[in-house]
């Protein structure tokens, strides 16, 4: 097998089977993922809407591990957006707690795995609690050289677009940058996501759960990234089915090499 990576691929029921592999030298390098579905991955089960982000919190495990696994350097999920506070208070609180667990359990193996916590988002405006957890995060694993794994908390993409907009505008006012100045480049070092440098466009987003749009996720940066939807809830979502998503990137890519 070498470096390739095999399953089935049943290509219509009842037929034979093709082995599908994915290209080990053309990993997407950044993985935008909207983790929906939790809701009603846990209304299926008769099962509060909280038990669905708690079984979402495992799948952030597995996935960032097996995105490891496959070389990904970057991985950027959304976690809670600045829409999500008008959810009932007790979900909302349950999801602010839900990093605390995710760290206090998963800190070892993202240490092990030389992985870097991120932020993006309007992290001031979190709960004290929320906050300080995640930013020890950070903190812990800011020497880590490994895949960035960044968490998109109270994040709003035309909020950030806004905030480089007035950043780049007050170094205009103040004399430091001319209008002229202003470009891709200059415009994208404004935003959140900068510290990604060349990895900050994501070369695929995955939304699970079958709603096809982007709900105000980094909107710049997914502006020539390739879409991948799927109708799989997030708690359900596996790591089969994140090498499908991969395989599905690769083929757009090996047509647009004009390869196929
Ligand atoms: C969308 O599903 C999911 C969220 C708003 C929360 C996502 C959070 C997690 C998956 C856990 C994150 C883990 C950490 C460590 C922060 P939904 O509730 O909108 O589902 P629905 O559309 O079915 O109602």
């Amino acid at each position: 097998m070498g470096n390739m990576l095999f399953w089935k691929k049943q290509s219509k029921p009842q037929e034979t089977t093709e082995s599908v592999s994915i290209d080990r030298e053309n990993i997407p390098q950044h993985i935008a993922v909207i983790m929906d579905g939790n809701g009603r991955w846990a209304k299926k089960r008769n099962l509060p809407r909280i038990a669905g982000h708690k079984e979402g919190m495992s799948t952030v495990k597995r996935i960032a591990i097996a995105a490891d696994e496959l070389g990904v350097k970057a991985m950027t999920l959304y976690a809670f957006s600045t829409e999500n506070w008008k959810r009932p208070t007790e979900e909302v609180s349950f999801l602010m707690k839900l990093p605390g667990d995710f760290f206090g359990t998963f800190m070892p193996e993202l240490q092990e795995r030389n992985m870097k916590i991120q932020l993006i988002g309007f992290i001031d405006e979190l709960p004290e609690s929320t906050k300080q957890v995640v930013l020890k995060a950070v903190e812990d694993t800011k020497n880590n050289t490994g895949m960035v794994l960044t968490f998109a908390l109270n994040y709003g993409s035309r909020a950030e677009i806004i905030e480089a907009t007035k950043a780049l505008a007050n170094e205009v006012q103040a004399g430091e940058i001319s209008v002229e100045d202003i470009n891709d480049e200059a415009f994208a070092n404004k935003l959140q996501t900068s510290f990604l440098g060349d990895l900050q466009d994501p070369d695929l987003m995955i939304r699970t759960s079958g709603e096809v749009r982007l709900s105000n996720f980094l909107l710049w940066q997914l502006a020539y990234s390739e879409y991948y939807f799927t109708d799989i809830f997030w708690p359900d979502f596996s790591e089969e089915d994140l090498h499908k998503a991969i395989l599905t990137y690769q083929g757009r890519h090996r047509r647009y090499g004009g390869l196929a």
